[in-house]
C-alpha cells in the first residue's frame, strides 16, 4: 500500500467553520495526518518516541521535591507543638555570670559605657515606654518575691527600671533580664524620629543602657540583645528560669503565641507569666489559646493579662 493509498484511508476532518474551511487547508491537513501515520508505523520511530517521552517525563518528575520526612499528620503535628523540656535549673545566684559569661565574654557590657561615638547623641532622658509603671509590677512582685525576672520586649527599659526600683525598695535581690532586639519595628524610625541614627542603627540598644545606668540598676539589670525565640532559647538550654516573667514583644498572633510558649518552658513552678496589651486581638487569642490548651485561667490587671 502506497502513501496515496494511506492517506485515503484516513478519517476525513471534522467539517470546518469560518476561516479555516478553505479547500487548501484541509488538503495541508490530511498531509500532515499522513506524514504522521506513516512516521508512527515504523518500528524505529516509535522507540525513538518512546525514549523521549520518558526522558522528559523523568527530567520533570525530577523537578518535584520529595520531603525527607514523614507527612503524616500525626507527626507533622509534633512540629505544631513546642518542646517543654530545657537544662536543670542554675541557682539564681549564678545566673547573672553565666549570662554574663556566655554573651559578654566574662565582662559588664557596661563597662566603658558609652562609647565615645556614641554619648553626643543619647537623650539625657528619653525613657518612654507603655503603661510601664502600672500597678501590676508592684502586685505580682509582691506576689512572687522574684529573684530573677525575664521581660520579653523591652523597648528603652522604662518598665525593666520601674521594676529595678521596686524590687530595691523591697530590698528583694532580684536580676531583671531585659530581651529585645533593640531593633524596634519594622517602620518605626519613620513614625518616631526621637533617636538619632548611627549607620543604620536606631540606637535603642544605646538609650537603653543609658537608662538602666541613670536609674543605677546596671547591677540589677541585664540584657540578651537577640530575638525573642532565639533568646529564650539560650536562656532554656543553660537552665535559667524566671519567676515572674512578663511577654510584652510583637503582638501579632504568631509572634505572641511562640514567645508565650517559649516563655512557658522556663518559668519556675510556682512563678508568674504575664503580659501586656491585652486589648490587642492577637495576644489576646495566643493567651486565652495557651491558657485552654495548659488548664490555666486568665485574670486582668488593667491592660494586663495574668495566667494562673
Ligand atoms: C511594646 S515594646 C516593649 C515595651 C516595654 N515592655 C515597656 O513597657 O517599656 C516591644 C519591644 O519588643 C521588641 N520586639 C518585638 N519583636 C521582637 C522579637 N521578635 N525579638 C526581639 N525583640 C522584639 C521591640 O524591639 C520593642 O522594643
Amino acid at each position: 500500500m502506497n502513501a496515496q493509498d494511506k492517506e485515503s484511508q484516513l478519517p476525513s476532518p471534522p467539517p470546518y467553520h469560518g476561516h479555516t474551511s478553505h479547500p487548501r487547508h484541509r488538503n495541508q491537513f490530511r498531509k500532515l495526518a499522513a506524514l504522521a501515520y506513516n512516521t508512527l508505523s515504523q518500528p524505529r520511530a516509535c522507540i525513538i518516541l518512546l525514549i523521549l517521552s520518558f526522558t522528559v517525563g523523568y527530567l520533570s518528575h525530577s523537578q518535584v521535591v520529595q520531603p525527607h520526612f514523614s507527612e503524616d499528620i500525626a507527626d507533622l503535628e509534633y512540629h505544631n507543638t513546642f518542646p517543654t523540656q530545657c537544662s536543670d535549673p542554675l541557682t539564681s545566684l549564678s545566673v547573672r555570670q553565666t549570662l554574663l559569661d556566655k554573651v559578654f565574654g566574662g565582662e559588664s557590657p557596661w563597662k566603658g559605657f558609652p562609647p565615645p561615638q556614641v554619648a553626643p547623641l543619647l537623650w539625657k532622658r528619653w525613657n518612654k515606654g507603655w503603661d510601664s509603671n502600672a500597678a501590676v509590677f508592684r502586685h505580682l512582685i509582691e506576689q512572687v518575691q522574684p529573684r530573677v525576672i525575664i521581660e520579653v520586649g523591652t523597648f528603652l527599659g522604662a518598665s525593666a527600671t520601674h521594676m529595678a526600683e521596686l524590687t530595691q525598695g523591697m530590698g528583694l535581690q532580684t536580676l531583671i533580664i531585659c530581651i529585645d532586639d533593640f531593633r524596634g519595628w519594622p517602620g518605626y524610625y519613620d513614625q518616631d524620629k526621637s533617636m538619632k541614627m548611627l549607620n543604620g542603627d536606631s540606637m535603642l540598644l544605646y538609650q537603653f543602657m543609658h537608662n538602666v545606668d541613670k536609674s543605677n540598676a546596671t547591677e540589677s539589670i541585664l540584657f540578651l540583645p537577640f530575638s525573642t525565640n532565639t533568646a529564650l532559647s539560650g536562656l532554656c538550654e543553660w537552665g535559667v528560669y524566671g519567676d515572674l516573667i512578663e511577654v510584652d514583644a510583637a503582638h501579632d498572633f504568631h509572634s505572641a503565641w511562640a514567645d508565650i510558649n517559649n516563655a512557658y518552658k522556663i518559668l519556675r513552678p510556682g512563678g508568674v507569666l504575664f503580659g501586656h496589651d491585652y486589648a490587642w486581638d492577637g495576644v489576646r487569642k495566643a493567651v486565652h489559646s495557651f491558657a485552654r490548651l495548659n488548664g490555666l485561667r486568665v485574670k486582668l490587671d488593667d491592660k494586663h493579662w495574668v495566667l494562673y
